[in-house]
């Protein structure tokens, strides 16, 4: 387990260094890759995300199917003390909400969504602004509705077990997390 903790820092790799950071925190918009060579790797960028939420943190997943996404919140989940396996793919049923951490995670799926409008209708503000972690998959469906304060997430695939995941935080909080994600462990 130590040993996993530790290798974590490596796998994290940021494809430009350094100056990144710092344009990061000037301009919060720019994006920073990071790159998931194994689905550990993915896991374990999602339970420092879990580790580090705060309620009503919002955090937007992009990327095709297949990119990782449902893994990456598994990780979250995790991350919040809760088990990983409770999540699964919610494409039936929008929203399913998970308890058994510190903090409730609200998970959508907009995959089926032609908009926002559904997404409000099943309360989806309860997350957004509430108490608990917000994970968005398909985000970019509903982008009108979802919070100006928002970590965006897009996964690419680029290997068979490789992925480069572009994080684009907007706001202070969502720049605290992201900043948790590219630190040195
Ligand atoms: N580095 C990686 N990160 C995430 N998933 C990976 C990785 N490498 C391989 N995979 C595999 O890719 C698939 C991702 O599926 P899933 O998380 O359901 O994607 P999505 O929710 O984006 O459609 C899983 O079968 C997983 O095992
Ligand atoms: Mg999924």
């Amino acid at each position: 387990m130590r040993r996993g903790s530790r290798r974590l820092a490596r796998p994290i790799r940021l494809t430009r260094v350094g100056r990144v950071v710092y344009e990061m925190v000037m301009n919060p918009q720019f994006p920073l890759v990071v790159v998931m060579r194994s689905l550990a790797e993915t896991l374990a960028l999602g339970r420092r995300i879990g580790r580090a939420a705060r309620p009503g943190d919002v955090v937007a997943l992009i990327g095709e199917l297949g990119a990782g996404k449902t893994a990456l919140t598994k990780g979250v989940l995790a991350g919040l003390g809760g088990n990983p396996d409770d999540v699964t793919s919610p494409t039936f049923v929008l929203m399913l909400r998970h308890d058994g951490g510190r903090l409730p995670l609200f998970h959508f799926d907009a995959y089926r969504l032609a908009g926002g409008a559904e997404l409000v209708e099943i309360g989806a503000e309860e997350g957004f602004y509430g108490k608990g972690l917000s994970v968005i998959e398909w985000a970019d469906r509903v982008a009108g509705v979802l919070p100006e304060n928002r970590l965006e997430m897009r996964l690419r695939v680029t290997g068979r077990t490789e992925r480069e995941i572009a994080l684009t935080p907007l706001g202070d909080r969502a720049r605290a997390l992201a900043e948790v994600l590219i630190e040195d462990s």
